[in-house]
């Protein structure tokens, strides 16, 4: 899709499909009262007979026949102009983008609303930018007869008297809304074509890039690292596991320590729930247990358009959880790479064996910051449904400063209390740490067992993205799918630092 920017005249327009922001039975703008003008107050008479409102959502399509700069209008429903915030100019961008798709018109122009100035000129640009980027995605690369590529949208205009900040976040925006694409696509492809050796071949060709760097660790590595509980979890599979660890640089020479900041990704290719097998149901969707590796992976790939100056690692032990006669048996135990013995009581429990050790890992490269990203537990979506994902760790401050950054990216962020007195849960009788606690507090007793291979002078934060990693219904501007959650959250995040 090309991105542009365009004076908001009337007099200028040449599009194919002009949206409008429209709530409450009004215009939020005077552009919207002067096309109406020109079209004879066709517009409102076709609101009041219809009753359109505006509400949040709401669309109407309303056929210009040529008598202005613009094919078609698009009224976009986006209900009360004083709640106006990034997350609705998203949506404005994405209803308008969907409803244009519907029409297979190509190029799409947004309206500058006078409800969003309160927002500075680049981050209105930057939102509008995802918005479409993200609700133009499809997943058509196993059906037989792919979308038409006429028949999507392919230009973006935005109308503004700021170009220049606008265009700044465009860029911005870009990165943002592609790397959360190339993380669906990761998501999306069925597991025996995204296996770890595949995904690790797709981090070494993000780290083509100028800035990132990449080392694969492969099964001998990773053996000889001591690295157990993860293996553990691979034993079962014949896919072997690979340990990918990217790096991003900035360039120059600075000579003052650069913050170093890990991000570690749970990369479950596929998750049967091993021995502990998961029922049919449970396992449909398990092709998204490595959704915090793709995420990270996504984030990598913006760093390198975006260029802070930081250093960031991303870091995912990438492996599949199968049952076989060679899988990890309950009640097996496994040695760390720190060390620790861990009685495997339930093979299903396999994202915290692998975080062990790769959390473990990832501290060997001194970060300021930690964060780990995984698709942990059910509990997880049974306590804060399906939209949100749920943070704890040791470090209020990051915890405060992620949620704020996951608001302004439109994802939402929970946190759960790491409550001490629950570590006797993952205490084992036989070894130091048993991978299961009891039947409650799942989404805790997950965090507080990854919390044991943390060094706690490290701020770590842990994102539980169980729930909102994947939708089974269609969202303002995300396909049923995998949802790249977490990329634009843990971008603000970098960017801040
Ligand atoms: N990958 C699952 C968690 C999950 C469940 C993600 C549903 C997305 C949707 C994880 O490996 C798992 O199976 N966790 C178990 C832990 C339990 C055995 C302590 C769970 O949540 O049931
Ligand atoms: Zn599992
Ligand atoms: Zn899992």
């Amino acid at each position: 899709m090309k991105f542009s920017t365009s004076s908001p005249k009337l007099s200028s327009l040449k599009t194919d499909v002009l949206a409008l922001g429209f709530g409450n039975d009004e215009f939020f703008s005077d552009l919207g009262h002067e096309i109406d003008r020109k079209l004879s107050g066709r517009i409102k008479e076709i609101i009041k007979k219809e009753k359109f409102h505006g509400t949040v959502g709401e669309t109407r399509l309303v056929d210009t026949h040529g008598k202005i700069g613009a094919g078609t209008i698009v009224l976009v429903g986006l209900g009360d102009e004083r709640r106006m915030d990034l997350d609705l100019l998203r949506k404005f961008a994405a209803w308008a983008v969907k409803s244009a798709n519907r029409i297979k018109e190509q190029k799409v122009t947004v309206e500058e609303l006078p409800a969003a100035r309160k927002i500075a000129a680049d981050q209105r640009g930057q939102a509008l930018t995802e918005g479409a980027l993200m609700a133009n995605y499809r997943f058509d690369v196993y059906k037989s007869k792919k979308t038409n590529s006429n028949d999507r949208v392919s230009q973006f205009e935005i109308l503004t008297s700021d170009s220049q900040a606008v265009n700044r976040g465009i860029r911005r925006g870009v990165a943002y809304g592609e790397s959360v694409n190339f993380a669906r696509d990761l998501v999306n492809t069925p597991a025996s074509d995204m296996t770890p050796r595949i995904m690790a071949e797709a981090a070494r060709k993000i780290a083509r890039s100028p800035g990132l760097f990449i080392q694969v660790h492969d099964k001998r590595q990773i053996k000889k690292m001591g690295m157990g509980c993860y293996l553990a979890v691979s034993k079962g599979s014949t896919e072997p596991p690979y340990l990918v660890h990217l790096r991003y640089r900035p360039a120059g020479t600075s000579k003052k320590r650069r913050k170093v900041i890990a991000v570690v990704g749970k990369g479950v290719t596929f998750d049967s729930g091993g021995l502990s097998l998961k029922s049919a149901s449970s396992m449909e969707t398990m092709k998204d247990d490595m959704s915090g590796a793709a995420a990270m992976m996504g984030v990598m790939k913006a760093l390198a358009v975006l260029k802070p100056g930081i250093e960031v690692h991303g870091i995912s032990a990438l492996t599949e959880n199968m049952p076989s006669g060679s899988a990890e048996k309950p009640g097996d135990i496994a040695r760390a790479m720190s060390g620790k013995t861990v009685e495997i009581l339930n093979t299903d429990a396999e994202g915290r064996l692998t975080l062990a050790d790769a959390v473990f890992y990832a501290q060997k490269f001194k970060p300021d910051v930690l964060i780990d990203i995984a698709t942990l537990t059910g509990a997880c979506v049974m306590a804060l449904g399906e939209l949100c994902t749920g943070i704890m760790g040791n470090h209020q401050e990051l915890i405060d400063e992620l949620v704020n950054c996951g608001k302004a990216a439109g994802e939402k962020i929970w946190p759960f209390p790491l409550i001490d007195e629950y570590r006797d849960e993952i205490k084992s009788s036989i070894a130091d740490l048993k991978n299961v606690g009891g039947r409650f507090g799942g989404t805790i007793n997950g965090a507080l067992f990854i919390q044991e291979f943390i060094d706690p002078k490290i701020p770590w934060a842990h994102l539980d993205i169980a729930g909102p990693s994947w939708t089974d219904k269609e969202l303002p501007y995300c396909p049923r799918g995998g949802t790249g959650h977490s990329v634009r959250t843990l971008l603000n995040y970098l960017l801040k630092q």
